[in-house]
């Protein structure tokens, strides 16, 4: 079984009737690498926040179903979805600032996940939280622990934000524009993270970007979105050599020369 299944999502917004979503299926099976790409506006966030249960649903109207692990996320109850998100599903959006609590420190941040949906103490919280902001490469986990987010550097808090994600060992990470907001060696540096994230541990990820490039570093699949239909999937490599449709071309065509291989 497909661990998120997706069948016709079509989400449309009660305040202006803008239908975002047009009817998307999408399937990322256990530990697998599935990048969602597109221009902006084509409606990637939107299916993201569908998913991560983060949408307001008072503002939208949706249909179809989004099947976690065989159970429609899009039906289940409000302590259902809670359970699911946070521990099954973790979510690393573009600005790390709107993920993170200002006036909380970050180690505390890491852990908090583990306060909602585990058993452990207060000591055992820490030391795992501790360890996956080593694992994430954030300097001196120890006084990180007791920083809070502006104190640290754009790509500290995007690591910051990813152990919070991983602390837990979700199942599906949903990362939306992870590195858009970080300069390039850092982008590369977060990259390689989420990707040994994923083979090390068999989490699988779904990867929303605009940018080509960054699908392809770290995606076996990928699924080209375009007015909230996807146009075109396949194979990451495969739809790269030969994209059928005229806008995964125009896409391609699109990324800078230089850095077309990088
Ligand atoms: N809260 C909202 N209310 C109304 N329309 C929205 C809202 N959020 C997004 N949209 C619209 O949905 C469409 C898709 O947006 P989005 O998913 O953010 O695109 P992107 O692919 O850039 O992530 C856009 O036309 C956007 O204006
Ligand atoms: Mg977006």
């Amino acid at each position: 079984m497909a661990l998120l299944d997706i069948r016709d999502l079509h989400v449309t917004f009660l305040s202006t009737g803008k239908e975002a979503v047009r009817g998307v299926d999408l399937t990322v099976e256990p530990g697998q690498r599935l990048g969602l790409v597109g221009e902006s506006g084509s409606g990637k966030t939107v299916t993201a926040m569908a998913l991560s249960g983060l949408i307001e649903r008072w503002n939208v109207d949706m249909s179809g179903q989004v099947l976690f692990d065989g159970r429609d996320l899009l039906t289940c109850s409000r302590d259902q979805l809670r359970k699911i998100q946070g521990r099954d599903i973790g979510v690393v959006f573009q600005e790390p600032m709107t993920s993170l609590n200002p006036l909380m420190r970050v180690g505390r941040q890491v852990e908090e996940v583990l306060k909602i949906h585990t058993d452990l103490s207060p000591d055992e919280r820490r030391a795992k939280a501790l360890e996956a902001m080593a694992q994430v490469g954030l300097p001196d986990p120890e006084r990180t622990y007791e920083k809070y987010p502006h104190q640290l550097s754009g790509g500290q808090r995007q690591r910051a934000v990813i152990a919070s994600a991983m602390v837990i060992r979700p199942r599906l990470l949903i990362c939306d524009e992870p590195t858009t907001a970080l300069d390039v060696t850092v982008q590369a540096q977060i990259l390689s993270l989420l990707k040994s994230f994923s083979t090390d541990h068999g989490v699988a990820i779904l990867l929303i970007s605009h940018d080509l490039r960054v699908v392809r570093r770290l995606c076996e699949r990928v699924a080209v979105m375009h007015r909230g239909r996807i146009v075109e999937r396949g194979d990451t490599d495969a739809v790269f050599a030969d994209p059928q449709e005229e806008y995964t071309k125009r896409l391609i065509a699109a990324i800078p020369q230089r850095k077309r291989h990088g």
